[in-house]
């Protein structure tokens, strides 16, 4: 018989889910998860930045009949925490992308499933349910060369009840993953994108000719650009979010082509090493769309504070990635649900610990007198 998977002693926080996860998972494993691009640079300042901005509390302020809830995309959420899309979690366990939805469901957090996911999306969202209290489900998707093959995949998702349509824009190829290359990276046996299984392969290009490359006239030929954002919004019913937004120029172009939201991220430090930590560029975001769509962000989120300092920057919620991973590696769903409960828990916390009774009362004048976006 199996054990039943516990909390391994000593585990009482995100950091240390992350500790124990290295030592559960495999070099080839910790170097797909925990690495970044190149040198790191912003692997390491997202959760730098957000443990350099400081809060400034209130006290004695009325806390009774405090709460986390907030509204998305026209519902009310529990809380602003979702689970972003993290490829390939049948390698950090077994039950993988199933564990996942479980325990994002028992913790009414929101889930988005990745285009790379090693679990097919109809099992995904059989186990995330439709309890009305769980939080949203989101498809992610990364746009392939063959239009006919997006579009039965984003059909798919909304024959499964996914939500939302999230599409990663900021990844037309790879970083530079120096640790994956040294580790030798590969995907396990019987680990598999399963929802590009049966992608046509790209249309025959020749060897690049001389004063050619082989990543502008291969790959890059038909990597996704605007015009391909508003065929996604033609194709389908669901709500259209852009994850990957750093700029305040792209922001206003997606305020104006009324996508349904916005996710500053820099894919955890994945992909452009030397991209600004996202605590940096949230304000001037939030200050180019004034609101007019929802605004989320991830990278390097790690303790409740940093919730709620995205929050006070202008967020409505926010994404981890990592952190559910280790999670996972570490107990299964059971893994998956403490951090999120650590997360939750560390919030409310905050919030008390600041005056907050709910998140319209975290604003900038939460912040650190010398933050740029103190009030
Ligand atoms: C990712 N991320 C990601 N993003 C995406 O849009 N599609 C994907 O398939 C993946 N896959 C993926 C794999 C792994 C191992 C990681 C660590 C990340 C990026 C992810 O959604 C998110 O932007 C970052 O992980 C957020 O940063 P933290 O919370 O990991 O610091
Ligand atoms: C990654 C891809 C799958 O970050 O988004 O590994």
């Amino acid at each position: 018989m199996t054990p039943m998977p516990r909390i391994p002693d000593g585990v009482v926080s995100l950091a240390d889910h992350e500790a124990h996860a290295s030592t559960v998972l495999d070099d080839n494993a910790w170097a797909y998860f925990s690495g970044g691009a190149a040198d790191e640079h912003t692997l390491r300042a997202n959760s730098d930045a957000w443990s350099r901005i400081g809060l400034l509390p209130r006290v004695l302020r009325p806390l009774a009949g405090g709460h986390t809830r907030i509204e998305l995309l026209g519902r009310t959420l529990a809380h602003p925490i979702l689970l972003a899309p993290v490829a390939y979690q049948r390698m950090a366990h077994p039950d993988g992308e199933i564990a996942t939805a479980l325990a994002a469901a028992a913790l009414e957090a929101g889930l988005v499933l990745s285009t790379q996911a090693s679990t097919p999306l109809e099992d995904v969202a059989r186990a995330m349910g439709s309890e009305p209290g769980r939080g949203p489900l989101w498809f992610q998707l990364y746009l392939q060369h063959d239009r006919g093959f997006n579009l039965e995949l984003v059909q798919r998702a909304e024959r499964a009840g996914y939500e939302a349509l999230v599409l990663t824009v900021d990844a037309p190829t790879h970083g530079a993953r120096d640790r994956e290359r040294r580790a030798g990276f590969r995907l396990p046996d019987g680990v598999s994108a399963v929802h590009l299984a049966g992608l046509p392969p790209p249309p025959l290009q020749s060897a690049p000719q001389p004063g050619q490359s082989a990543l502008f006239d291969g790959l890059l030929a038909h990597a996704p650009t605007w015009d391909d954002v508003a065929w996604l919004q033609s194709a389908t019913h669901l709500p259209v979010l852009l994850k990957g937004i750093l700029h305040a120029g792209d922001a206003r172009q997606a305020a104006a082509m009324q996508l349904a939201g916005l996710i500053v991220s820099n894919h955890g430090g994945r992909t452009l090493d030397t991209s600004p930590a996202t605590a940096a560029v949230l304000p001037r975001i939030a200050a180019a769309i004034q609101g007019t769509l929802p605004l989320l962000v991830d990278g390097g989120i790690r303790r409740g504070t940093d919730v709620l300092k995205a929050i006070a920057l202008g967020a409505n919620a926010v994404l981890v990635g990592r952190p559910c991973v280790y999670g996972l590696a570490n107990a299964g769903a059971l893994g998956v649900a403490h951090v999120l409960r650590l997360l939750r828990d560390e919030l409310e916390i905050a919030m008390a610990l600041t005056g907050c009774r709910t998140l319209a009362d975290a604003t900038g004048a939460l912040l650190n007198p010398e933050h740029p976006a103190a009030r």
